[in-house]
């Protein structure tokens, strides 16, 4: 069984921050980020919470699809920078979209959220005759965990969201879910301590590099190779299950973290660079919500239309990955 995407919608907080922004705190320049990342300025959010920013998404999604919130039956909220350990950001959205039928619950795949959260939503519909749309929201607020005197982390990740409303079909579908947890280390933020009171002296060494608080941590060199052999690996066994090749693919819509990345991974798969969407270089990494994203600016570009088909693949912290191969 296969999906139908019904709408989109995205929400980019307006604050600008430019690669010559960082020049200010850290030692860089905008040719040594655009070079090596293809990333030319980012948004960040400033007083908006992640969810807030999943809401506007989520309405203009649910607007688009043209459904009524209260047929809803499922809501999953993707996230890896939520406001709140409890209550889920998707509690918040079911109730500030009226979505009042609905299931709730957060997803955290990092970067590989939205394709793990709409295979999850995808089952969902499949198996539960009385959740006849999902809502899949993914918002990021990744400024609200940089280390900003992390000059190799900090340039590269922004903040936004998308979301989409979906609902089953029988449109060809295949879908490739992954993790490799020795990488978990390579990519990490801790959650936040508890309470001084309760802290209990311990000389238990947890494995994970030492960050202050919760600022996140990344070896941008492993998880670099990780990447560019992931992706194409991830997207050819998708590929393989529905017998199709890159040639079926009318657009790739990879996870936005480095155009080297992607142009690493279309070499290797032996695309074009034309076929690849990309708008990291306005957007920066905003993990989970950079392919949501980059689908909604392709729709409203008209560069994507319905009937095209299209591969989501993402990769990032866990390690996680995988693909979705659809009819958009
Ligand atoms: N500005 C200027 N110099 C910088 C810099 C910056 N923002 N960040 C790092 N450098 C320096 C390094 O300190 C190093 O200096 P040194 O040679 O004096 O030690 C030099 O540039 C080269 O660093 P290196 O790490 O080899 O650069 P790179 O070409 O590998 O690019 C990343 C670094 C982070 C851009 C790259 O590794 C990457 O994109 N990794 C994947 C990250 C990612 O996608 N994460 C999210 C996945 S979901």
């Amino acid at each position: 069984m296969g999906i139908n995407i019904l709408g989109m919608g995205k929400y980019l907080p307006e604050q600008k921050f430019t690669n010559d922004d960082f020049a200010r705190f850290v030692e860089t320049n905008d040719e040594w980020i655009r070079t090596r990342t293809g990333i030319a300025e980012r948004r960040m959010a400033g007083w908006e919470p992640t969810w807030y920013m999943g809401k506007q998404a989520a309405l203009q999604a649910i607007e688009k699809a043209g459904v009524s919130p209260d047929k809803i039956g499922l809501v999953i909220f993707c996230t890896a920078t939520a406001d709140f350990h409890t209550p889920s950001m998707a509690s918040i959205v079911q109730y500030e979209t009226g979505a009042v039928n609905a299931s709730a619950f957060d997803l955290n795949a990092a970067c590989t959220g939205f394709v793990y959260a709409v295979d999850t939503a995808r089952r969902f519909l499949e198996t539960d005759s009385e959740c006849r749309y999902a809502l899949v929201v993914a918002a990021e607020s990744l400024s609200h965990f940089l280390d900003f005197s992390d000059r190799g982390s900090c340039i590269l990740f922004g903040d936004g969201a998308a979301a989409a409303v979906i609902e089953k079909s029988d449109k060809l579908y295949s879908s490739v879910l992954g993790s490799d947890g020795s990488g978990a280390g390579l990519l990490c933020a801790r959650a936040l301590q508890t309470a001084p009171e309760v802290a209990v002296e311990s000389d238990f060494e947890d494995g994970f590099p030492d960050k202050p608080l919760h600022k996140l941590y990344q070896n941008g060199k492993e998880v670099y190779k990780f990447a560019v052999s992931i992706l194409p690996k991830s997207f050819k066994k998708a590929a393989e299950k529905v017998g199709m090749t890159k040639e079926d693919i009318d657009w790739f819509i990879p996870h936005q973290a480095n155009v080297r990345i992607i142009e690493t991974a279309a070499k290797k798969l032996g695309a074009p660079m034309d076929k690849f969407i990309v708008t990291l270089d306005k957007y920066g990494n905003t993990s989970s919500a950079s392919i949501p994203i980059a689908m909604c600016e392709a729709i409203d570009s008209g560069k994507l239309k319905k009937g095209q088909k299209i591969a989501l693949i993402g990769f990032g912290a866990g390690l996680t990955y995988g693909s979705i191969i659809t009819e958009f």
